[in-house]
């Protein structure tokens, strides 16, 4: 399953918003829907905002658009992922854009599968991983940085167990992550934010993996919820690892300087469409946290395991 197809001059995304639901496209036709479905997250995941973003110049530059002045417009999408940047630069930096987009679509699903190589070496026969947020395929163009770990340690043949965290405020680990482990027959749990740390001090789980939207100097940036989960790792001493690709490594940065979007109100007023809370509550929705290296066993990448920065 791909989570993007480059068809008759379309971008062509699985629409996120509606798995485990429906399996749909959206089809951007030109870069402002693709700028739309980064916004409306119809594509989510540093890696497949990254190769989306890579698509949407490709778009302008057959409509014969101002790329500067689009390039800039994508860029203002989403802020925390360092990939979208890394990927508009990278596809303006060369001569055809359309071509340097279809090499990124393809090299991302490389640089999964070289992950899941090298992440599988930490996966015991047996183990029980604990995941949080969706860094699977649906999160990049092909088989997950995160979940490209297990599906590798399963391809190993290791028999292993996955516990996902549902995510709040947008489920993705209920939504995404649970419904990738059911197509791939791994057994799967799924757990409310607020239980990881009990499952831990319950014994019940051997390691962590999550992926990343920015890797930087003195920790990670991830979804919202990742940081609770290594704190509560250490005090019960489960390893905590992180996988992502070097395009989401940001390295001459302090992550304390990477900017934490902050989403609509109505994302935590509201559960799959249900108010919870009355309208003029007053909300703070920060998408992602910040993970101190201190707090990380090691960051598996395509090129090996690497301490964090
Ligand atoms: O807000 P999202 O769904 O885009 O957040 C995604 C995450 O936090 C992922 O863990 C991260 O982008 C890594 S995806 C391989």
């Amino acid at each position: 399953m791909k989570t993007m197809l480059w068809e008759d001059n379309k971008l062509l995304l699985i629409d996120q918003t509606k798995i485990p639901d429906e399996l749909t496209y959206f089809t951007c036709k030109n870069y402002k829907d693709v700028i739309t479905a980064i916004k409306t997250m119809v594509v989510r995941g540093a890696p497949a905002i990254g190769v989306a973003a890579a698509f949407a110049v490709a778009l302008a530059d057959e409509a014969g658009e101002n790329l500067e002045k689009v390039a800039e417009e994508i860029k203002a999408s989403r802020p925390t992922a360092v990939n979208l940047f890394w990927a508009v630069d990278r596809v303006m930096a060369s001569d055809s854009p359309l071509d340097k987009a279809l090499e990124m679509y393809q090299e991302d699903i490389d640089t999964n599968r070289s992950i899941g190589k090298y992440g599988s070496s930490v996966i015991n026969d047996g183990d029980t991983i604990l995941t949080h947020c969706n860094a699977g395929a649906l999160a990049c163009v092909d088989y997950g940085t995160a979940l490209g770990v297990i599906r590798a340690a399963a391809e190993d043949g290791k028999k292993i167990k996955v516990i996902c965290d549902e995510t709040r405020p947008l489920g993705q680990g209920a939504r995404l992550s649970v419904w990738e482990m059911q197509q791939e027959n791994i057994p799967v749990k799924m757990i409310v934010d607020s239980a990881a740390g009990y499952m831990m001090q319950q014994g019940e789980v051997d390691k962590i993996v999550i992926g990343a939207d920015r890797v930087a100097k003195g920790g990670v940036a991830n979804k919202i919820g990742s940081l609770m989960v290594a704190l509560a790792a250490q005090r019960f001493g489960v390893p905590f690892y992180v996988a992502a690709p070097m395009s989401t490594f940001d390295p001459e940065k302090s992550i304390y300087d990477v900017e934490i979007e902050e989403r609509g109100s109505e994302e935590v007023l509201c559960y799959g469409g249900c108010r919870i809370a009355p309208c003029d509550t007053e909300v703070n929705n920060p998408a992602f946290d910040i993970v101190p290296s201190d707090l990380i066993a090691g960051i598996i990448t395509e090129k090996g395991i690497l301490d964090p920065l």
